[in-house]
């Protein structure tokens, strides 16, 4: 007797990024952050989740390698997504009682600030409550696992509202506008390393919430001023303000990382070099027509209009000709679009 559940969930690039957490544990972060949800057949996580009476221990395999369950945020989701079921009698306590085996891969590399995390956690979780049968909304259990990955529970523009409470009751995704809203909205990803990052996300953001000034300048007097401004831009589809802040942010996010002490370099010379032609190509527009941020890791994602994208992929493909990187993806339109099978 087993169950298996098997799941797809996008990624989401952030646009007002989400840097620096007020609690460690319940993954509560220090401002609000906006993203787009990028398309499932593009860039995703594939998730199973099989629960068994035979089975030991609970288990994970990350990309074909087996990983620790011991990763209190693996357990955290596990155990909120097992209580929601007890609260909601979805299952029986026995079913509850039963181990369960997942198994995830990527579609694009891990932990290379592509946002793996979010892909990984909305897919766990949205999985796992299918498995378990649960109805209420996982958003806020995907944040326990990393905080990125509530935004990947809806599709569109989506808000993280960073919240106030202490217990993270108000700490919530939620969406600003469908995809259907900007339906000529892209993004392209350019790989400019796939190797995993030295310093991840978490341990990154620690560093800099415990000795970055700039950090507390920014949650202060940028993001909520940003975060309203480019909400309006969203809503008015004002891609030439839209692009300008989305760029201004990504940059600040990574002068705090070199304002933090040890500093953290998540750029390369390539990464700099994009920046530098998405410049030189708005220039040579007579007005903003692409922009460029960078998660935590060296890769870009460039958010720009779709007639935009022939011209500005034949300039990639002349400014690195070796390069085949480039994953061309729209927005996703709902979470609705996580699409699941499941074997009884
Ligand atoms: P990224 O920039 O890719 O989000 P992070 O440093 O935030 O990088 O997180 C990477 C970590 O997220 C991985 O080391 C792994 O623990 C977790 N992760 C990535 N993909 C998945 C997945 N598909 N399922 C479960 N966990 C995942
Ligand atoms: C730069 O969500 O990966 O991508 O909550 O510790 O798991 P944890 O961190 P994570 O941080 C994402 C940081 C970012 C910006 C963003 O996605 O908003
Ligand atoms: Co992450």
């Amino acid at each position: 007797m087993s169950k298996i559940v098997t799941m797809i969930a996008p990624v989401n690039i952030a646009v007002i990024k989400y840097w620096g957490k007020r609690d460690e544990e319940l993954i509560l972060p220090l401002n609000d952050s906006v993203s787009a949800t990028l398309d499932t057949n593009v860039m995703c996580a594939k998730t199973s989740v099989c629960a068994r009476p035979e089975f030991f221990e609970n288990e994970i395999w990350l990309n074909g390698k087996k990983e620790s369950f011991t990763n209190q945020r693996l357990e955290n989701c596990l155990h909120e997504i097992q209580a929601r079921a007890a609260d909601e009698k979805s299952v029986s306590v026995e079913f509850l009682s039963w181990k369960v085996h997942v198994c995830s891969v990527n579609n694009f590399p891990t932990a290379a600030g592509l946002a793996s995390s979010a892909a990984g956690y909305a897919c766990l979780v949205s999985a796992l409550a299918k498995l378990y049968k649960v109805k209420s909304d996982v958003s806020s259990i995907a944040r326990l696992g990393s905080g990125s990955a509530c935004r990947s529970v809806y599709g569109g523009f989506v808000r993280w509202h960073a919240g106030v409470n202490h217990d993270g009751s108000d700490s919530v995704a939620s969406q600003i506008a469908d995809a259907s809203h900007w339906p000529e909205m892209r993004a392209l990803i350019l790989v400019v390393g796939e190797t995993k990052k030295k310093i991840s996300s978490t341990s990154g953001m620690r560093i800099s919430v415990q000795t970055s000034e700039l950090l507390k300048h920014r949650i202060e007097y940028c993001v909520p001023l940003r975060t309203e401004e480019i909400i309006k831009t969203i809503r008015e589809k004002n891609f030439a303000k839209f692009a300008e802040i989305t760029m201004k942010d990504s940059n600040q996010f990574h002068a705090i990382c070199l304002d933090s002490y040890p500093p953290i370099v998540y750029m390369t010379d390539v990464s700099h070099y994009i920046i530098e032609l998405v410049h030189k190509y708005n220039k040579t527009c007579g007005e903003i027509k692409v922009a460029y941020t960078f998660d935590a890791g060296p890769n870009a994602c460039l958010y720009l209009l779709d007639k935009e994208v022939p011209k500005v992929v034949s300039l990639l493909k002349y400014a690195f000709p070796t390069s085949n990187s480039e994953f061309i993806t729209g927005l996703s339109v709902q979470a609705e679009e996580l699409t699941g099978d499941e074997l009884t």
